[in-house]
């Protein structure tokens, strides 16, 4: 049977860094509501040049340019998932094909399933990389957050874009065949067609979480999955922080796992790293929690680790893969610390501007955008409707 996993990746935030010590301020409560109780500090806060194209565009790049001319070649397809998609047919994967010059010979498409989405194209690619193990399959995980301001889920906004080269000859980890599936209709969070922040209900959102991951663990177990104490880290989704922490004690408990407080904790909290200053990116947060681990930890070779994908709606997937001995060579830790250090932190006011204000023209009029992004792409301005891009140099 082929090995499938993943064989390199990249990933981009949005520029500034917004503190939530002060949206604490702004709404006269303590901070630690934030820092302890949900377990996030800060998220990032895209730039009015940058938006979910832009920032999967940017976290594939560099990765494209490692390749080499055939490998390269062979990515034969390209799929992005967002919730927060820019247009209501085009794939926003058609951009990021142009901005990455990948060749015309590329099935190039975009995925939904709220946060889920991203393990949704991981799927996929899987089952074409089987048929055609020598091909390369590029998948972008890409969002950016939005709640109402003055809402409870503001707190949990964030963004971000993970890039995966998912191939059959992987180099950080392999998959396991075992996958655990659940779905169940619920109103928990959404997004209608004419609204820019979704729809939540908070509460029942965390209870619908729950009672995914037990249901798609079982499924897990029931199709050959590894018993729970055998993975080395969980990688859950992480809307905050906090929220993985609930579902792994409350499967620890489902699955009389006999575990200590600690036990459980040393299984998760490598995850959290970087989700903790990022927010919730949809799609991207698991892979994001991902990164934070492989390349911080250096103990993973051959370790197994678990997946807990979780899409409100709502659907959940758990599944499975062994850490390669060559992700020590493949992780990129310093350029993602760089690129993390370097977000600029905007204040209160800012942020708001930023975040609530940015350019979504609903009459067809002109706008153009001030280079402000970071990142190697940027949305240049708006015309009739027409989303431009270009290079930032
Ligand atoms: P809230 O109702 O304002 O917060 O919003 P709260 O009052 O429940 O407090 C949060 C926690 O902080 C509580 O801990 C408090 O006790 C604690 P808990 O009881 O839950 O363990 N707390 C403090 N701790 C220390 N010191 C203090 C203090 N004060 C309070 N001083 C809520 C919380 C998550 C509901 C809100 O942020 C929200 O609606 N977020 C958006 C929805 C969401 O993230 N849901 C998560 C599950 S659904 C999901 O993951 C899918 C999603 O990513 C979308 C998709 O799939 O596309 C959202």
């Amino acid at each position: 049977m082929t090995t499938i996993g993943i064989e390199d990746y990249g990933f981009a935030t949005g520029s500034r860094r917004f503190e939530l010590a002060d949206l604490a301020e702004h709404e006269g409560i303590d901070a630690n509501k934030y820092l302890v109780g949900i377990g996030q500090e800060a998220f990032s806060v895209p730039t009015f040049d940058e938006d979910i194209v832009t920032l999967a565009a940017s976290a594939a790049t560099t990765m494209i340019d490692r390749l080499s001319p055939d490998a390269r070649d062979s990515i034969r397809t390209l799929i992005v998932a967002t919730e927060s998609g820019i247009d209501q047919s085009k794939a926003a994967a058609i951009y990021v094909h142009e901005l990455l010059e990948l060749g015309p010979h590329v099935r190039a498409f975009e995925i939904k399933q709220a946060c889920y989405g991203g393990t949704a194209a991981l799927a996929t690619a899987q089952g074409i990389v089987a048929r055609h193990p020598d091909e390369r399959v590029l998948i972008v995980a890409t969002d950016i957050a939005r709640y109402d301001p003055d809402s409870s889920g503001e707190a949990t906004q964030g963004g971000a874009a993970v890039a995966l080269l998912i191939s059959a000859s992987p180099r950080i980890l392999a998959f396991d065949k075992a996958q655990g599936l659940s779905t169940e209709d619920a109103m928990d969070f959404w997004r209608p067609n004419y609204r820019t922040t979704a729809r939540v209900d908070g509460r029942l959102s965390i209870q619908v979480y729950i009672r995914q991951v037990l249901s798609a663990w079982d499924d897990y177990s029931g199709h050959g999955g590894r018993p729970f104490t055998d993975l080395h880290t969980l990688c859950y989704h992480q809307p905050f922080t906090k929220m993985a922490s609930k579902a792994h004690l409350k499967l620890a408990r489902h699955l009389e796992s006999g575990q200590t407080p600690s036990d459980l904790d040393a299984q998760l909290a490598p995850t959290f790293r970087y989700n903790r200053i990022v927010g919730n990116s949809y799609t991207a947060s698991m892979y994001v929690g991902f990164l934070g681990l492989i390349e911080h930890a250096d103990d993973l070779a051959g370790r197994a680790l678990g997946f807990v994908s979780y899409g409100s709606g709502a659907m959940c997937e758990v599944f499975s893969g062994e850490v390669l001995p060559t992700y020590l060579k493949t992780r990129h830790t310093e350029a993602t610390t760089a690129m993390l250090d370097a977000r600029q932190p905007v204040d209160f006011a800012t942020y708001r501007e930023l975040y609530y204000g940015y350019p979504n023209p609903t009459d067809g009029s002109a706008f153009e955008t001030p280079h402000d992004t970071s990142l190697p792409f940027r949305l240049a301005g708006i015309d009739h409707d027409e989303r431009r891009y270009a290079t930032s140099a």
